[in-house]
Formats: structure tokens, sequence, C-alpha cells
């Protein structure tokens, strides 16, 4: 199959309105990552997105609707969720409802919830509004490759798989949505994302508790709250190491750990704040963003960590940011990609 990349004008998105109606997948831009979708309400499209991405069946997917006159067909709505609605969407935030029959269980994995979000990215938007169907979304990667955040990412995991990608430039805000679980004694955040626990906590007026592996690997015996959680995910090739403490000892311990392992012979680099950039960089000092906005390291990571493997990178050492505000987001998937290895300097 041919894969063509299209940017997301009116026509391009009529096209992919088109094909999404007759059962086919597309790469559409969201303002978290690139999805790719299918009719949720049709069992042979969605197992075709598992096919596509190499996805384990066991893990569910989100279904994307433009209105919420579409909530009454797949799911039902608890009173505690129309406040988080009318604050957080359309955005980057993914509501659990418990599951209507006409969701197929492929689309759930066999769970009786549906993942539900409406993105805000205008094309998303028109594209769900001109096919007129809710559309089960996975991040448009193959299955364990960090999540795209510009259309050629989706060409390099998908070519050849897809007919097509709507091309509407880099996503904003570069990792994908937070996913809430409503239907726990407290509120509990499975994956952190754009909106964050304060976001949440300040409309709920409650606390809002954030499940066991957000910030550690998944111990032995505990069972994931998502699935998706469960998975290797977000790895580049390259071992990655996280140096965390007092931002002089850090970069001492940065330059320590690359110089022990470039003089070894393996290729290595550093990801560091814009600010640091000049003192490492004798380091192969990658940018990650400036120390002062999280929201840019969260824009870059993804494209950052497909670099490392373009470059042939085998030892990473990165900086950390605090997880706190969408920082816990950025720590939840540099986390992952170091599968949590941590220096303390
Ligand atoms: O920002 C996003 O959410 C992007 C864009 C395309 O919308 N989508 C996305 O989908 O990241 P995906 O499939 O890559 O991640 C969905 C996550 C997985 O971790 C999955 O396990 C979890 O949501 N999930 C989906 N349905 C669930 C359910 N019923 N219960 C628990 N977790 C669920
Ligand atoms: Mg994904």
């Amino acid at each position: 199959m041919e894969t063509q990349i299209l940017k997301a004008d009116d026509h391009a998105i009529s096209l992919a309105a088109d094909l999404l109606r007759k059962g086919s997948l597309v790469s559409f831009p969201t303002e978290t990552v690139y999805g790719l979708g299918a009719d949720a309400t049709d069992k042979h499209a969605v197992l075709s997105i598992f096919a596509a991405k190499g996805r384990p069946a066991d893990n569910p997917l989100i279904v994307h609707i433009h209105d919420r006159s579409q909530l009454k067909e797949i799911c039902s709505v608890p009173a505690s969720a129309f406040p988080l609605m009318d604050a957080f969407w359309p955005g980057p935030l993914t509501i659990l409802f418990d599951k209507s029959p006409a969701v197929p269980d492929e689309v759930t994995a066999g769970l009786p919830t549906v993942a539900v979000r409406m993105p805000s990215h205008p094309v998303a938007l028109a594209l769900l509004r001109q096919c007129g169907l809710p559309v089960a979304a996975p991040s448009a990667n193959s299955s364990g490759r960090p999540s795209p955040t510009l259309a050629s990412h989706v060409y390099e995991d998908l070519k050849g798989k897809i007919p097509l990608i709507l091309d509407g430039g880099p996503c904003k805000v570069g990792l994908e949505s937070t996913v809430l679980d409503l239907g726990r004694d407290d509120p509990t955040i499975l994956r952190p994302g754009g909106v964050t626990k304060e976001m949440l906590e300040s409309v709920l007026h409650r606390k809002v508790c954030l499940a066991g592996s957000i910030l550690r690997p998944l111990g032995e015996n505990e069972k994931a709250l998502s699935p998706g959680m469960k998975y290797k995910h977000y790895a580049p090739a390259a071992t990655v190491i996280l140096v965390d403490g007092p931002e002089k000892a850090v970069l001492a311990k940065l330059r320590e750990l690359y110089e022990k392992e470039s003089m070894s012979g393996r290729k290595s680099c550093v990801l560091c704040f814009s600010e640091h950039m000049h003192l490492l960089q004798d380091c192969s000092p990658h940018d990650i963003g400036s120390m002062k906005h999280t929201e840019e390291t969260a824009h870059r990571l993804f494209s950052t960590l497909r670099r490392l493997d373009e470059e042939g990178m085998e030892c990473v050492f990165s900086e950390v940011v605090p997880p706190e505000g969408v920082g816990l987001a950025v720590m939840n998937r540099l986390g992952r990609a170091a599968a949590f290895r941590t220096v303390h300097a």
C-alpha cells in the first residue's frame, strides 16, 4: 500500500473522512501527538489499528469525539465528569466511562470501561465532525516507539501500512493526554499529561491520586491500572540514565558519565537544558528546552528520543525536571525511556 502524506486542508480532510467511513485507517494530528484513527463502531477497522501498530490486543484504545452528544451512543457519564468536560474539553484530557454495547470489545480490550476524549486540534475536530463517527485512535507510532509529534514520524513507523497521513505540522503539547479514572474512591490519574493533577484538583475541589507506577517500574505482581503502562514504551535503543541532584553536581556527573562511556568507545551524549548547553559543549549535548519552561521539554521530548536512534546513540545521560505540573508527564515518559534508572549526583 502506498502511504500519502497530505497537508491537512479541506480537500484532504474530506478524503480522510471518506476513508474512515469506509473502514480504513487515517493518521491525523491532535494537540498532543498524531493519532491513528478508525471507526470505533467497526470492529474490523479497529482490529486493523492493532495490526498496523503491532499493538498487543490487551491494550485498549481511546475513542475521540467532537461533540458531547456523541457520548450517549458510547458510554454512560457520571455527574462528576461534567465540570471536567466543561473545563478541559476540547483538550488533552481522557476520561474513563462505563461503556455501552455499541463499542466493540476490541476497542476496550474487553474492559467494561471506555476511554474518551475530545481533542482540541482544529484538524482533528474537523475530521471528526465530517466523518460523523466516534474514532478510536491510539498514538500513530509502531508499538514501543516514541509517540509521533510530526507527520514524518508517522511515516517512519507506518509507511506502507496505512493509506493517508494528514500533515498538520508539529503537535503543540508533544506528550499524550492525561488519562483519568473517576470510578475509584478518589479520582486517579492513570497516565499524566497536559492536564495536570493541580488543574484537575482545582476543578474537582478534591484530592486527585496518581497510579503507583507513574514514577517507578511496575512491581512484579502488581496489576497495571492502565494496560498501556505495563509495556516497554518510549524507549530508544540506547541505555538512558537519569541524573538528579543539585545543579552543579548534576553537571559534573553528566560530564563524568559521558567521558567514561565515550572513552570505552560507546557512542554517547547528554540531554540537558538550553541553559547548560554551553557548559557541556564537549559532551555531545542535546537541548531539551529551557529549565524555566517545562512545556518546552514536553514538546521536544519524543522527537529528541527518536533522534537518539537515528544518531545510533548507545548511552544517553539526561537531566531531569521536577515532577510537578507538566513535569510529572515529562518524568513519566523520560523515566520509562530510562527504565527508571537514576543516578543521584
Ligand atoms: O493524547 C492521546 O491520548 C493520544 C491521541 C492520539 O489522542 N492517544 C493515545 O492513545 O495516546 P494510546 O493508545 O497510545 O494510549 C492510550 C492509553 C493506554 O495507556 C491505554 O492502556 C489507556 O490509554 N486506556 C485506554 N482505555 C483504557 C481503559 N478502558 N482503562 C484503562 N486504561 C485505558
Ligand atoms: Mg501510545
